[in-house]
């Protein structure tokens, strides 16, 4: 028993310093070598404007969109690589494509992607993918309000021709997931401690819908009781929206999730992280002192670029590999 216990102690302590370490190695290094800011300047130089009006004409001033976008394009990296494999619409009545898997069900924003791709084709056919569109306009929906680009998105991200269901569940952490389950996914991904928390901050914006934490309120141990690590009068308010089996949606930051800032950061130390994968990064010493120093809007915005740079270079597809897709529905 002290063996295991010490084996788990060191196991983990190894995993956060890889975790730590990793972060150097892979900023660039092992990933989207061949991603570059410039890829469209002379084959589709009108693209990327195309695709901010169309993101801003109908983002408007909040991080609605945003939210949308950003966990589209999260849900994407994570699955494959950012391959635009999200958006691949299942081609037989057999084929259970990434878009049907549970996580994926509440994913909305098509539309914009539908009408960015529509007015790119009629500029530059076939020229721009719908992996570098999503990653465009998750980035220039949540800068919309800011008036400058919150993040650098370098190009030429090709598209996937594979997308299946049982990817998406493998990868994709669910939100009663705890600290070390997270890390090693996350590490698994070629992202470290930092990027965990960092991207977390996504939760900043957005909405979730009840059924999501429905056993973290109502039945946490499974005898009708309420995870004692949150907040009780937060529980109480969330509750109020959210009552047993309800199927509707709260605010991922109270009163503040249309905005993308820190206060997601603020909401964590005093307990209020919606989920318990929100609640689990205060848990850890490392990830607990980097949601501290978050407190500072100026330093997570700063890592939050950094980290999502690293996120859409995951596993892309450049060169030869993979398509531009003409419809990002279908295959060509
Ligand atoms: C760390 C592990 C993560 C877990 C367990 C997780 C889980 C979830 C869940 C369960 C929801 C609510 C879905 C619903 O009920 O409709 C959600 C929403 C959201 N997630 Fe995450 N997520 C994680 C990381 C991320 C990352 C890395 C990003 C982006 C960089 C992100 C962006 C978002 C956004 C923006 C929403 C709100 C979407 C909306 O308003 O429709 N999440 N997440």
């Amino acid at each position: 028993m002290k063996i295991n216990t010490s084996f788990l102690l060191f196991a983990t302590v190894l995993v956060v310093l890889i975790g730590t370490l990793s972060f150097e190695v892979c900023d660039g290094a092992l990933y989207g070598k061949a991603l570059k800011l410039k890829f469209y300047e002379k084959t589709c130089p009108e693209a990327q404007q195309i695709i901010k009006t169309v993101v801003e004409d109908n983002a408007g001033f909040d991080a609605f969109l945003g939210a949308l976008l950003l966990r589209m394009h999260y849900h994407d990296c994570f699955v494959r690589g950012c391959d635009g494999s999200i958006l691949l619409d299942p081609t037989s009545k057999t084929e259970q494509v990434e878009l049907q898997a549970e996580p994926n069900l509440s994913l909305l924003g098509f539309d914009v992607i539908d009408e960015i791709k529509t007015q790119v084709e009629a500029a530059c056919p076939q020229t721009v993918s719908c992996a570098d569109i999503v990653a465009l306009a998750a980035r220039d929906a949540i800068s919309a309000p800011f008036g400058r680009q919150m993040w650098k998105v370098p190009l030429g991200r090709r598209d996937g021709r594979v997308s299946r269901a049982s990817d998406a569940i493998a990868n994709l952490p669910s939100a009663s997931s705890n600290f070390s389950a997270l890390l090693q996914l996350f590490v698994h991904k070629g992202l470290n401690l930092i990027d965990l928390v960092a991207l977390s901050g996504a939760h900043t914006v957005g909405v979730a819908h009840c059924g999501t934490i429905s056993r973290r309120l109502f039945n946490f141990t499974g005898k009708g009781d309420t995870d004692p690590s949150i907040d009780p009068t937060y529980a109480e308010s969330v509750k109020a929206h959210c009552s047993v089996n309800s199927k509707n949606i709260v605010e991922m930051d109270p009163k503040s999730s249309f905005s993308f800032d820190n206060h997601y950061y603020k909401n964590l130390i005093q307990k209020r992280g919606l989920f318990e994968s929100d609640a689990s990064l205060v848990t850890n010493p490392f990830s607990a002192k980097l949601v501290n120093q978050f407190q500072n809007a100026d330093a997570f915005f700063a890592q939050f670029a950094k980290s999502m740079k690293k996120m859409g270079a995951m596993d892309v597809l450049t060169g030869n590999q993979g398509e531009i897709r003409k419809n990002c529905h279908l295959r060509n």
